[in-house]
């Protein structure tokens, strides 16, 4: 294949490490600095100038966008996509990583561990903020921050509070976070390249820091994960559209708890502390997908008039409990069932003898109006407010 990395860092050492791995597997691979491309959206189709040239064929990309060019470098990502290049990591997965509140508010609705997490904006509000991530001491960070700067332990609620407002004050957003107490200064990275974890460290951050950032002095030994970690990892990247990610967690209480997904990952400290290919696998992964650019599946799908994709859901009073798809009555409504999703679990493709449990969602599609009364109403987490009485109201 040919594959370009997007990188204003020729000479770091995982721009290296991914270049030479790809050169011993025969592709050919060039570096190319991000911020020398030109979108051109001026010809009949999209494309791309790379130092005022039109760029050649390239059959994949692989983006190592820096937090400081986010905007440009997603832009650039954004039409390789529309070029039907492949990426592992696309545009969308890029800023949703980038930003911690956005991470961990696309994470939430996944049964994904994470540290309690709140964000307020008037000083108000910080108090009650506080109390509701459990009172100090409390983890502040800067949505934007790396490398562990801009990520702060505040011992007491009035120190808490004052950071904050300190912060706030010169338009900083933070967001408050519970202290992890037990994981006592350590965290771990896991590596994970499409589905699976290549490559996991535990990182121990120096002296009395919390921080275990490597920038930060922290030290770094290789291990092997739990299921539940790996399984916690994996799922993140996949959620947030990620197929080259490192996964922060914190090794919590109750198991894996999720700090940030990392859309560049560096790989000098996890191949030291492992020992492990990771570039390799990378490039191995990529080699393998290139065939498949991403497709914006639900806009594809909607093309043609009253098709299209939604989510039913299977209750457990309904009377598809206990039948299989073929049952269902789902295939007479012209209703395909592309992915079975049971808790954590997903079943792609499922067969026509698979049997429906309550719970279950099922990515379906077929035509909207035949689905329409299917979708489950909205969840609503609070009772209605009551509605007034037919009878006017009187005093007594
Ligand atoms: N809620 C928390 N509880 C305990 N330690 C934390 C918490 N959040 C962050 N840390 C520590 O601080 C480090 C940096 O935090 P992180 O959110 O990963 O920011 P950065 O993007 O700067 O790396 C983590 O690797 C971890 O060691
Ligand atoms: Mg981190």
């Amino acid at each position: 294949m040919k594959l370009a990395i997007l990188s204003r860092a020729p000479r770091a050492y995982s721009t290296q490490r991914l270049r030479t791995a790809a050169l011993d597997r025969g592709h050919d691979v060039k570096v190319l600095n991000t911020l020398r491309f030109a979108i051109d959206l001026s010809g009949p189709e999209p494309d791309l100038q790379f130092r005022g040239r039109t760029l050649s064929d390239y059959d994949a990309i692989l983006p190592r966008i820096g937090n400081s060019i986010t905007y440009f470098g997603t832009a650039v990502v954004r039409q390789f996509e529309q070029m039907d290049v492949y990426t592992p990591n696309t545009a969308n997965g890029i800023s949703n990583s980038r930003d911690k509140l956005r991470a961990t508010q696309i994470l939430s609705r996944h049964q994904i561990g994470m540290p309690a997490t709140t964000f307020v904006r008037n000083r108000a509000d910080v108090p009650a903020a506080i109390e509701r991530v459990g009172g100090a001491p409390v983890v502040i960070k800067l949505l934007e921050g790396t490398q562990g700067i801009g990520v702060i332990l505040a011992p007491d609620n009035k120190v808490a509070e004052a950071i904050i407002e300190t912060l706030q004050s010169t338009s900083q957003n933070v967001l408050i976070q519970s202290f992890v107490k037990e994981s006592k200064g350590r965290d771990i990275r896991a590596l994970v390249v499409g589905d699976r974890v290549v490559a996991a460290m535990r990182r121990t951050a120096q002296g009395d820091e919390f921080r275990s950032n490597v920038h930060r002095g922290g030290s770094v030994e290789g291990v092997t994960l739990d299921p539940a970690f790996e399984q916690a990892a994996v799922r993140s990247a996949q959620i947030m559209g990620l197929r080259v990610a490192g996964v922060d967690m914190l090794e919590g209480a109750d198991g894996p708890q999720v700090m940030e997904v990392n859309s560049s990952p560096g790989l000098e400290g996890i191949e030291a502390a492992t020992k492990l290919d990771v570039a390799g696998a990378i490039i191995d992964y990529i080699g393998n997908q290139v065939a498949f650019p991403e497709i914006d599946v639900r806009q594809r799908l909607t093309v043609s008039t009253g098709y299209g994709v939604a989510e039913l859901v299977v209750h457990g009073s309904a009377d598809l409990v206990g039948k299989t798809i073929a049952e269902s009555g789902l295939e007479e409504r012209d209703i395909t069932v592309l992915t079975l999703h049971r808790g954590t679990s997903v079943i792609p493709n499922p067969r026509r003898r698979t049997a429906l449990e309550a719970q279950d969602r099922l990515l379906c599609f077929g035509k909207l109006e035949e689905m329409r009364s299917m979708i489950p109403e909205r969840r609503r987490r609070r009772a209605k407010v009551r509605k007034l009485p037919k009878e006017p109201i009187h005093e007594a």
